[in-house]
C-alpha cells in the first residue's frame, strides 16, 4: 500500500479536495522545472526506493527537523500563539502530522495534477495567503521566503543516517540523497510562487 495517500485520516492534509488551490502552472511546465532541477526518472526511482526505508521513520525525521527549528528563535517564533507568546502545541502537532505525511508523499514521487496543486497549496500555507487557516491558529501570519527556502538544507542534510538504516550500499544511499535534494529544490521552487511578483515566476 505505498501509492495511496490517506487524506481523510489526517485533518488538513487534503490533496485532491476542492479547498486546495489550483496550481497556476501546467504539468508541462512542471516537466521544465524538473529538467532545470536536473531531476529525471532515475531520481523518481531512488525516491521510491527511499519510501520503504523512511516509512517507519517519518515521525522521527519530523522530530529532528523540529529540534533544528527549536534552536533558532527566528524559526520557532512561527508556531507561537501571538495572543500568549507561547508555542501553540495543538497547531504544532497537527502540522507535524501533515509534515510526516509529506515525507511519504515526496518518496512516492507521483507527479500528477493532484500533487502539483498541493505543492501550490503548501506554498500558500507558508505565505500570508493561507497560513493559520487550516488549523484556525493565531500564530505569525507569514513565514518569510528566506527561511522557507534556506531550510531546504536543514531538511535534506540530516536525512543521511535515516536513509542509511535501510541497509543499502553507500552508493545507493548517495543516490537517494541526491534525489531528495533535487525533489526538495523542485518543491521549494513551486512553494515560492506566492512569494514572487506576478509575472516573475
Ligand atoms: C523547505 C523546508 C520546509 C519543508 C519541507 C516544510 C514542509 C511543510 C509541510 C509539508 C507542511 C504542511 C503542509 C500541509 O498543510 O499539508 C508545512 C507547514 C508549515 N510549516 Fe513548513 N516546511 C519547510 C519550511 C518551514 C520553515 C522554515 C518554517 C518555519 C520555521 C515552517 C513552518 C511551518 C508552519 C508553521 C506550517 C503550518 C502552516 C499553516 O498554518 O498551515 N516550514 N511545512
Amino acid at each position: 500500500m505505498n501509492n495511496e495517500s490517506q487524506p481523510t485520516l489526517l485533518p488538513g492534509y487534503n490533496p485532491g479536495s476542492p479547498e486546495v488551490a489550483c496550481s497556476p502552472i501546467s504539468l508541462d511546465e512542471l516537466e521544465q522545472i524538473k529538467a532545470s532541477a536536473y531531476f529525471n526518472d532515475e531520481d523518481a526511482s531512488f525516491l521510491r526506493l527511499s519510501y520503504d526505508v523512511l516509512k517507519d521513520q517519518a515521525e522521527e525525521l519530523v522530530k529532528a527537523w523540529r529540534a533544528i527549528i527549536a534552536q533558532h528563535p527566528h524559526l520557532s517564533v512561527y508556531s507561537k500563539d501571538l495572543r500568549t507568546g507561547e508555542t501553540d502545541n495543538e497547531y504544532s502537532e497537527g502540522v507535524g502530522r501533515r509534515f510526516a505525511q509529506w515525507v511519504l508523499d515526496t518518496a512516492r514521487a507521483e507527479y500528477d495534477q493532484k500533487w502539483l496543486d498541493y505543492q501550490y497549496e503548501i506554498g500558500l500555507r507558508h505565505h500570508r495567503t493561507k497560513k493559520n487557516q487550516t488549523d484556525r491558529a493565531h500564530t505569525a501570519p507569514h513565514i518569510r521566503a528566506r527561511d522557507l527556502i534556506a531550510f531546504s538544507a536543514a531538511i535534506v542534510v540530516p536525512m543521511r543516517p535515516y536513509l542509511e538504516k535501510g541497509g543499502h550500499s553507500p552508493e545507493m544511499v548517495n543516490r537517494m540523497l541526491d534525489a531528495w535534494w533535487k525533489s526538495m529544490i523542485l518543491q521549494v521552487t513551486l512553494w515560492s510562487q506566492p512569494y514572487v511578483n506576478p509575472g516573475d515566476f
